[in-house]
């Protein structure tokens, strides 16, 4: 039976999500003063990856390995079965996978980038290309690094940052038949599908879009790779929006959507609330062509890379994914950030996805042009205002070009995360309310620019600084409305 929050209806009228959780086991919280925020965007090269938590309120960095684990988790942790090889903990794992994800064959890796790795490293040569629905980051730095080359194909509506289409994640069917035609079948290892595409919003793909992508790939005997991370808000989305599967359980429509795919890859730390990640697949073939890559890159195949207690919590965490109460907790949390937002004037990406709630740079530093980099401004300047902690999802989390151009991001957004079942509603409106002052403030952002550049991956430990003395304006406005406040 169902039983999500929507069930459950308020006498005042009001339409606000109920948990469905209890809070056994807290963390105490700290928020520092604006003077020491702005100190500590300093000290992180104005880059929020580089921030100590103890300067940080509300860490909405990420959902990855931040998602609250359930008491059943963490008992079956203590029971862990501690072994370098054969370890009865893979085997629970093996049969989690099997029973949810419908897929007999498992290669543990510690993870998401770890299974890319993998995965790249066997099937791409150099001048090969993946089409995709749309990249993510580790996902893309591999293939390129093996000498691939992605194609991403969505339809425009996906690049609509305030859209109703109920499913921007999908493929396009007739590019990805023309992307085929242009560079031969043989010169694609695979195709990739994200579920919930991570970096245009956490947009969901629809069961009718990923059978015609399967169609295709079958007729062209090309193999359809799934990253699974975010599969389970995406069957969630799917049961929402797609008439057909509205009476489905959340395990028929995981075994719909993994049924269709070749080979099934995740990041556990997104998948199933805990750590680790894993690669998996029915067919024999494939599973031997990358078993022997798992002892070489991530460790022995009966743990991958990853302790034997988080090979438990992922067993366990990947049995509550088919729980609607709980896999219900961070959309719908995300949804009422996004309609309060939205109502303040606070331009988001809509409809409401998954993983975060997404908020448009581009258009609340309209000022700051993407040479400035108007996503990363934004983040640093949410931090400093609120204590709030997002991820720039903009210009600097895209790679140069291989003749070391930059590259600008289709989109330019921060990204703040709601991992499943750890904020409170009063937190969440603390967020809606320092975000919604800052937009009524956002002329006093200014941009930013590098000052150390990794080569790979440079949004991580990449080194910002304001291009001039905005940040104390901001803080002298903030002084004006709050006083003392924190
Ligand atoms: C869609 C997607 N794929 C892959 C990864 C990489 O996983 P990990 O961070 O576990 O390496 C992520 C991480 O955020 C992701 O969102």
């Amino acid at each position: 039976m169902s039983n999500n929050t929507e069930k459950i209806k308020f006498y005042s009228g009001e339409n606000i999500p109920l948990e469905l959780h209890k809070v056994r086991i807290v963390q105490k919280l700290h928020l520092v003063p604006i003077e020491r925020r702005l100190e500590a965007l300093h000290e992180g090269g104005f880059n929020t990856f580089r921030l100590d938590t103890k300067d940080v309120f509300l860490d909405m960095l990420t959902d990855s390995g931040t998602n609250a684990m359930s008491d059943k988790q963490l008992g079956a942790m203590m029971s862990a079965d501690d072994a370098y090889a054969g370890s009865q903990s893979f085997v629970r794992y093996q049969k989690a996978v099997e029973d949810v994800l419908g897929k007999k064959h498992l290669l543990p890796v510690h993870q998401g980038r770890a299974a890319e790795n993998i995965i790249s490293h066997a099937f791409i040569r150099k001048g090969n290309i993946v089409p995709m629905n749309y990249h993510f980051t580790t996902a893309m730095a591999h293939i390129t690094q093996y000498g691939g080359k992605i194609e991403e194909l969505l339809y425009d509506e996906a690049y609509v940052i305030s859209s109703k289409h109920p499913f921007k994640g999908n493929m396009n069917l007739e590019k990805l038949e023309e992307c085929i035609k242009k560079h031969g079948a043989s010169n694609i290892p695979y195709i990739r599908i994200e579920a919930s595409t991570n970096l245009i919003g956490g947009q969901p793909f629809s069961i009718e879009n990923l059978r015609g992508v399967r169609e295709i790939a079958t007729k062209h005997k090309i193999r359809l790779v799934l990253d699974a991370s975010l599969l389970g808000e995406n069957a969630w989305l799917v049961k929402q929006r797609e008439e057909e599967f509205k009476n489905s359980s959340m395990a028929e429509i995981i075994l719909c959507m993994t049924d269709l795919a070749d080979l099934v890859y995740f990041s556990a730390r997104k998948l199933s609330s805990s750590r680790g990640g894993g690669i998996c697949t029915n067919d024999y073939a494939i599973f031997k062509e990358l078993e022997p890559l798992v002892p070489l890159f991530e460790g022995f195949l009966t743990y991958g890379g990853m302790s034997v207690r988080e090979i438990e919590a992922i067993a366990v965490g990947l049995y509550e994914t088919l729980d609607e109460t709980m896999i219900c907790q961070s959309p719908q949390f995300i949804e009422y950030l996004v309609k309060a937002l939205e109502s303040k004037g606070v331009p988001v990406v809509t409809p409401a996805g998954v993983l975060g709630c997404h908020v448009d740079a581009m258009r609340i530093c309209a000022h700051i042009p993407q040479t400035q980099y108007p996503a990363g401004a934004l983040a640093a300047a949410f931090f400093l205002i609120s204590g709030v902690r997002g991820m720039e999802r903009g210009s600097v989390s895209n790679q140069r070009d291989e003749y070391g151009n930059e590259t600008y991001a289709d989109m330019e957004l921060l990204r703040l995360a709601i991992p499943r079942r750890v904020f409170t509603l009063s937190q969440i409106k603390y967020v809606e309310d320092r975000m919604t002052w800052l937009y009524e403030n956002r002329e006093l952002i200014g941009g930013l620019k590098f000052v150390y550049e990794p080569p790979v991956l440079r949004f991580f430990m990449g080194g910002l600084e304001p291009i001039s003395d905005w940040p104390e304006k901001l803080i002298a406005k903030f002084k004006e409305d709050f006083g003392d406040s924190l």
